[in-house]
């Protein structure tokens, strides 16, 4: 195997949205590398949909602190308010700086940025739905990773497309350097560095029902992880309402905050039982919870009555054409389903990681309950836990995120690199990379990786989705932990070095397995239930024990320990969540 070798001040892991906007932070001000497994506009961000907000009150009055309460309150109160407070002030800021790197947003009449609702931004605290969310129809994410990558384009930012990477090396307590799989070639690549930020995207792939794309697989979390870096508040797993039936592809909740409406088998617009102030612009979670529920309950739809309707018959097709084009398209395409006429089945699908690498609000990675941060290492968006969703995002923050974050975290790693030097890199720290390639070549092949993700997800999406117990968290553990053993005699087909897929999906399963196990044991121990984290065993919320974030940290033998550090309050108490 061929090793190569690079020095650059800074490397940048991901060129989705966060990965992109901090790429632009660095871009002449210190030597940056953004190495991504994709090409960079075929990340993930390209699939989000409906919007990101801000309280430009371009439609309607909105303020900051309505946006900063409604996230508080929609992430059940596990947010972090400091750093919330931040996103929702800066959002103003980082929308108007898209708009001026070129983002085509749709207009209103007057010319100005137009806003449509989403779930759970509301109006003076809790009053009724707010116009917040800036959209380009229901293609967002496409355009703003488009013209973040056209920024980097235009500030000569240099790329290493398709190389993945699958470790970082350590000097003395400090980063130095990451280790990436060249897909073309198969030749390994060190890249020498004085800081690195991790913008890696989620890990929705552990889930069968899945809205993330299948390159979702948790590296930049997953070798941390491997590294002795906790994660934090992984149990906290967003699974948003509207995925198209069994295939989980994303249904944005643009479809309700244009006027769509979730029925049950009898037509009933059931939202109105769970949410009667907001209905279906209730939060996520709630909205999930209540659609599982009236499947639970025997008022799906369908002969297995596992679904319920996302109907859109009674919007004006104009509206859908202009406002929610791409979705309608895919309902066509995947269920043959005419969209203005006939209500589409839709069930929750796994969508977002709410926990993840700890960082501060400079993407500082943070490596205890301490807040200490490790020097030269970051990370931004979702692969990043800022505690700014607590335990449920709302809709729309995360494009908020990735903007907001990247470039603090870009702009942070760019001045702690003008104070340092160069760390020595040790010989061979490519050893483990290379041993982990070898020996899933060198396998027999008892096991396949394919046969073994499959069996993830399904365990993941039987016992660990919108409601679980410790019963069913359990039994999942069990699975994992089987099916990580089988992983030691997994191997493959393909021995080849040109973009072998076999051997990359392989790899990237082992970080899967790792990250699923962290939700689990995270899941079992926190015995309540808050956001996105619904245990039916303990249902109900309990501050008094449970205002706290975890961190699961993987032993070097393999165990998985728990530690817990306070929630940052601020000016918003807990309290009763009615919508
Ligand atoms: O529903 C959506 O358009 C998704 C948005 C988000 O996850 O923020």
């Amino acid at each position: 195997m061929n090793v190569h070798h690079h020095s650059y001040d800074a490397v940048i892991v991901g060129a989705g949205g966060a990965g992109l906007r901090a790429a632009i932070e660095t871009a002449g001000k210190c030597r940056t590398a953004v190495i991504t497994k994709l090409y960079p506009t075929r990340s993930h961000t390209g699939a989000a949909q409906g919007g990101m907000c801000a309280a430009l009150a371009n439609v309607e009055e909105d303020s900051w602190e309505w946006h900063l309460f409604d996230t508080i309150k929609g992430g059940d109160y596990l947010v972090d308010q400091p750093a919330a407070e931040i996103m929702c002030r800066e959002a103003i800021d980082a929308v108007i700086e898209l708009e001026h790197f070129g983002l085509p947003f749709n207009r209103t009449p007057e010319g100005k940025i137009d806003q449509r609702r989403f779930g759970g931004h509301t109006r003076n605290h809790g009053e009724a739905p707010v116009m917040r969310a800036c959209y380009s129809a229901d293609r967002t994410g496409h355009m703003i990773l488009q013209t973040l990558f056209q920024q980097c384009v235009a500030r000569d930012v240099n790329f290493f497309n398709e190389y993945q990477v699958l470790d970082i090396a350590f000097e003395d307590g400090r980063v130095a350097g990451v280790i990436a799989y060249d897909q073309a070639t198969g030749d390994l690549h060190v890249f020498n560095t004085k800081a690195v930020l991790f913008a890696t995207g989620g890990f929705g792939k552990m889930f069968q029902v899945s809205s993330n794309a299948h390159t979702l697989t948790g590296d930049g979390p997953g070798l941390l992880y491997r590294r002795g870096i906790p994660m934090q508040d992984m149990e906290f797993f967003q699974f948003h309402p509207t995925g198209i039936y069994k295939l989980g592809i994303l249904l944005s909740e643009a479809a309700r905050g244009e006027g769509g409406i979730l029925r049950n088998d009898s037509n009933e617009r059931f939202m109105e039982r769970y949410a009667p102030t907001v209905k279906d612009l209730a939060p996520r979670d709630m909205v999930a919870r209540a659609i599982q529920t009236e499947i639970l309950e025997g008022r799906g739809i369908g002969e297995n009555k596992d679904a319920v309707y996302l109907d859109l018959t009674h919007l004006p097709p104009e509206q859908i054409d202009a406002k929610l084009p791409d979705i309608t398209e895919f309902v066509r395409t995947y269920l043959g389903i005419e969209p203005k006429t006939a209500p589409i089945p839709i069930q929750p699908t796994a969508h977002y990681a709410m926990g993840g690498i700890p960082t501060n609000i400079d993407g500082e990675c943070i490596s205890d309950d301490q807040g200490t941060v490790i020097p030269g290492l970051y990370a931004a968006g979702e692969c990043a836990c800022v505690s700014v969703h607590g335990a449920n995002r709302l809709g729309t923050n995360s494009l908020l995120d990735i903007v907001v974050f990247g470039k603090r975290g870009g702009r942070a790693m760019a001045d702690f690199v003008q104070s340092t030097d160069l760390p020595a890199l040790s010989k061979g720290v490519e050893g483990d990379v290379k041993a982990r390639i070898d020996l899933l070549k060198a396998n027999s092949g008892k096991e396949k990786a394919g046969a073994l993700r499959i069996a993830l997800q399904e365990e993941m999406t039987k016992k660990a989705f919108v409601f679980r117990t410790d019963e069913s968290l359990a039994s999942a553990l069990r699975t994992v932990r089987d099916l990580q053993t089988a992983y030691e005699s997994v191997g493959i087909d393909d021995k080849g070095n040109v973009f072998n897929y076999d051997l990359t999906e392989a790899l990237e399963l082992s970080y899967l397995f790792d990250l699923a196990e962290a939700t689990i044991v995270s899941a079992q121990a926190r015995t309540e239930s808050r956001g996105a984290h619904f245990r039916n065993d303990h249902p109900t919320r309990d501050d008094a024990n449970w205002m706290k974030h975890t961190l699961a940290r993987r032993g070097a033998d393999g165990s998985v320990s728990l530690s817990y550090k306070p929630v940052v309050g601020g000016a918003y108490e807990p309290m009763e969540r009615k919508y």
